[in-house]
């Protein structure tokens, strides 16, 4: 089967373009990756070439063997859509978790994204806690990076404020969310704190920089990138108003949601205000 009639990578590019069109990625900003399925390799293994082993940048020993498919570094996800194999890569890791090497795609050059250490530790990390996880999403979300110039960079704030804005959040991402402070993107360092925070969350926000979410498939990833800049959004308006809050939920009704939606809502999240 031809790469691009797969429909893992249908997937890949029409979650890429959603992204897009919903502003999140201007010019090369943004990146998004994909721990193929074995079965889905064995069918287009036949378009697949052996590029040469090239180092990640970190080490992923849980990640042996396996193949990812990725943006590309500089590449513009505005895009994809039209050029996948030049936007594109599918990227295999070798039997030391050292090195990858590109086996489809990038037919113009380059490499894979900057933030390959982070996408890799992230999905060694989920792999690690449930073998579902197969996709990593960085956007560049306005209004979550908005909120990380006016609010404590602490996970119990974000997270609060978030839920708190919508009612379905504390539903779609109960365990709450993590913060990065600023830190130099592109390298392993950011990756080492960005991963520590997916060991307990599936959202990390890069404080003045944009978001990471983790999920099972393109759609619920991509929905809990949504629901959270969603309720960033909101957020931005109500301060914006500049009138404060005058009701809001508050912890005994996320109680009484966590009974009824059988979510088990972290207490350190419904402190007293
Ligand atoms: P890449 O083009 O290397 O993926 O970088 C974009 C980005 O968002 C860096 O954080
Ligand atoms: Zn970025």
């Amino acid at each position: 089967m031809r790469v691009t009639e797969a429909e893992f990578v249908k997937k890949f590019i029409k979650t890429a373009d959603d992204g897009w069109i919903l502003g999140w990625h201007e010019r090369n900003g943004g990146n998004l990756s994909y721990r193929i399925k074995p079965d889905d390799v064995s069918a287009v293994k036949e378009n697949l070439k052996e590029g040469e082993w090239r180092d990640a940048g970190t080490y992923v020993p849980g990640l042996k063997g396996e193949f990812f498919l990725v943006t590309g570094s500089g590449k513009f996800f505005k895009n994809v859509k039209e050029d996948p194999e030049d936007t594109l890569s599918i990227i295999e890791i070798d039997d030391t978790g050292k090195r990858y090497r590109i086996v489809w795609g990038l037919v113009n050059g380059g490499r894979p994204t900057s933030e390959l250490p982070t996408h890799l530790m992230n999905h060694e990390v989920k792999k690690a806690i449930n073998d579902k996880y197969r996709v990593i999403y960085h956007a560049h979300t306005t209004n979550l990076i908005a909120l990380t110039f006016v609010l404590p960079l602490e996970d119990e704030v974000f997270t609060r404020e978030l839920w708190e804005m919508a009612t379905e959040c504390p539903v779609v991402f109960p365990d709450g969310v993590g913060v990065v402070p600023w830190m130099v993107p592109g390298g392993y360092e950011i990756a080492v704190k960005t991963c520590e925070l997916m060991k307990k969350y599936d959202l990390a926000i890069w404080a003045h920089h944009g978001t990471f979410a983790a999920g099972f498939d393109f759609d619920l990833t991509f929905g809990l990138m949504h629901t959270a800049e969603k309720a960033a959004e909101i957020l931005v308006k109500v301060l914006s108003m500049g009138m404060g809050k005058k009701q809001t939920v508050e912890p005994e009704d996320f109680k009484k949601l966590s009974k009824v939606f059988s979510v088990d809502l972290p207490e350190r999240f419904l402190y007293e205000k």
